[in-house]
């Protein structure tokens, strides 16, 4: 099977004040465990234990359970109360080839605690050669640039502000200082960036303004009026509802180009678009590739920037490393933002996106550069072993299980959806969804759900047919208890 063939060794050299390091993870196949063994309810006395510790210094509402990363390795996380689980989340999308445990090795973490430089000002000696070897490595199509961020939701903020600032400076003169300094027109202009219903782009302040979700999100802060799209509310399944589906999109994008005609005439010009290729938090909405290149198309056509965020889709899981490739189009977008499984944030730009002036993208760290070196291993990793196409692999086992679960719970289950291993299904309801990631996570797999009342699939890209019949084979039973 995969895991017996997988031989590769990781290396990762660190350079560390004046000593060099050399460490060799272990092999894929010396970690894996043969499935699931659980001990305790969870969370167990342990972990109720530490939440109470924690309390004291934080909010602990978000805690499910603790984790014993020591112990954790391959597709399976183990909490401390002994119990092993698949791990069919991995920490929210962002673990690109399983074992936790080369994430833990010790001399890692010295490394990374111990040297993190200033990007931006004082980068190391190989800073660009890992670049080159790492993100260059597999930029989209027709990007030549990157700039690296530390998460999700500062890599969006920055994208935004590279577009507007793009939008003011292409063929234009640099503008007014003086103002800027006030935040008034002309140096802070009224621009504004189109999102969509249902999209997640991060909670930071410019990113909320494009983030629509869940209200609690953006409870109590105040936010940009910025234009919002409907985005196309597709029926299942595909090929029962093409006609209707397509009428759908056409209303959408109808839609996006009068809100862009209708807020530039009113002086509130719209310098950028974005938009997820999938909408994840929002409950994994998909539209088709048609509908994204006609988007494309509008942005063209009205001078607008086209973002696309690949903070959850980027990485391998949808079979492609990029998500939007599916899309078919040699020029796709202005920018691509990434995230998670990535290791490192950021995104990749095109030339005329890079501000003119020093300053004015920047923070402290620009990202983490042993995130960077660690992602040139996993990349070679990724390639080495093809693991988009065991992504493929395994996705079509998850999503023909998935098929079936829905066919064969019919009351219970809709809507499976899915491209490579990015697969979902929904739920009757929001409670018994919640229920069932809970009924799962006691039998031994680790669930998450996204929009109202759907489940999200999100294994790393070591997950292999074996784990995808595993944890179908746990699903059902965890479903069968619903009844
Ligand atoms: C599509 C998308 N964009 C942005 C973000 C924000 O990323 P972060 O949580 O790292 O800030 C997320 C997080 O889930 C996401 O899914």
């Amino acid at each position: 099977n995969f895991i017996t063939q997988i031989t590769h060794r990781i290396s990762f050299t660190f350079s560390i004040g004046y000593r060099h390091q050399q460490t060799t993870a272990k092999r894929v196949e010396e970690v894996e465990f043969d499935g699931p063994c659980m001990k305790t309810e969870v969370p167990g006395p342990r972990s109720k234990i530490l939440a109470q510790q924690l309390e004291a210094i934080q909010s602990v509402v978000q805690v499910n359970f603790f984790c014993d990363y020591e112990e954790s390795k391959g597709n399976y996380l183990v909490d401390v109360d002994g119990n092993r689980m698949l791990d069919v989340y991995t920490q929210i999308a962002s673990i690109p080839i399983g074992g936790y445990s080369i994430l833990y090795d010790p001399e890692l973490f010295l490394g990374t605690f111990v040297n993190r430089p200033a990007l931006g000002m004082m980068p190391p000696e190989q800073f660009s050669e890992k670049l080159v070897n790492g993100l260059m490595a597999v930029a989209p199509k027709g990007f030549s640039r990157v700039q690296t961020m530390a998460c999700g939701s500062c890599s969006n903020e920055n994208a935004y502000k590279a577009i507007f600032i793009w939008y003011r400076v292409r063929g234009q003169q640099f503008l007014s200082l003086v103002f800027s300094f006030f935040f008034q027109v002309p140096g802070c202009p009224d621009l504004t960036l189109l999102s969509f219903m249902g999209g997640f782009h991060g909670r930071t302040l410019g990113c909320l303004a494009t983030t629509h979700t869940k209200a609690i999100q953006k409870l109590d802060v105040p936010s940009f009026d910025w234009p919002i799209a409907p985005f196309p509310q597709l029926r299942y399944p595909l090929g029962q509802f093409e006609r209707e589906n397509a009428q759908e999109e056409a209303r959408c994008l109808e839609e996006v180009e009068d809100l862009i005609v209708k807020w530039n005439q009113k002086g509130r010009h719209v310098a950028g678009v974005v938009i997820e290729p999938i909408q994840a938090e929002g409950g994994d909405n998909h539209a088709s590739f048609d509908f994204y290149r006609k988007l494309r198309g509008i942005t063209k056509k009205h001078g607008c920037a086209f973002l696309v965020d690949e903070v959850q889709t980027g990485g391998g899981s949808t079979g492609k490393f990029w998500a939007h490739e599916h899309w078919g189009l040699d020029d796709p977008a202005d920018i691509v933002s990434f995230s998670k499984k990535m290791l490192t944030g950021g995104y990749y730009q095109k030339n005329s996106f890079q501000p003119d002036k020093p300053f004015r993208i920047f923070n402290t760290w620009l990202g983490d550069h042993t995130k960077n070196l660690l992602l040139t291993e996993v990349i070679k990793v990724i390639k080495t072993e093809n693991l988009l196409d065991q992504a493929k692999r395994s996705g079509k086992v998850i999503l023909e299980g998935l098929y079936n679960l829905q066919d064969k719970y019919p009351h219970l289950l809709s809507r499976a959806r899915g491209i490579g291993t990015f697969c979902a299904i929904d739920v009757k309801d929001e409670d018994t969804r919640n229920n069932l990631i809970l009924k799962a996570r006691n039998k031994g797999v680790v669930l998450g759900g996204c929009g109202t009342q759907s489940i999200r699939f999100r294994p790393a890209l070591v997950f292999t047919e074996h784990h995808a019949h595993l944890f179908l084979d746990i699903f059902n039973d965890a479903i069968a208890e619903l009844k």
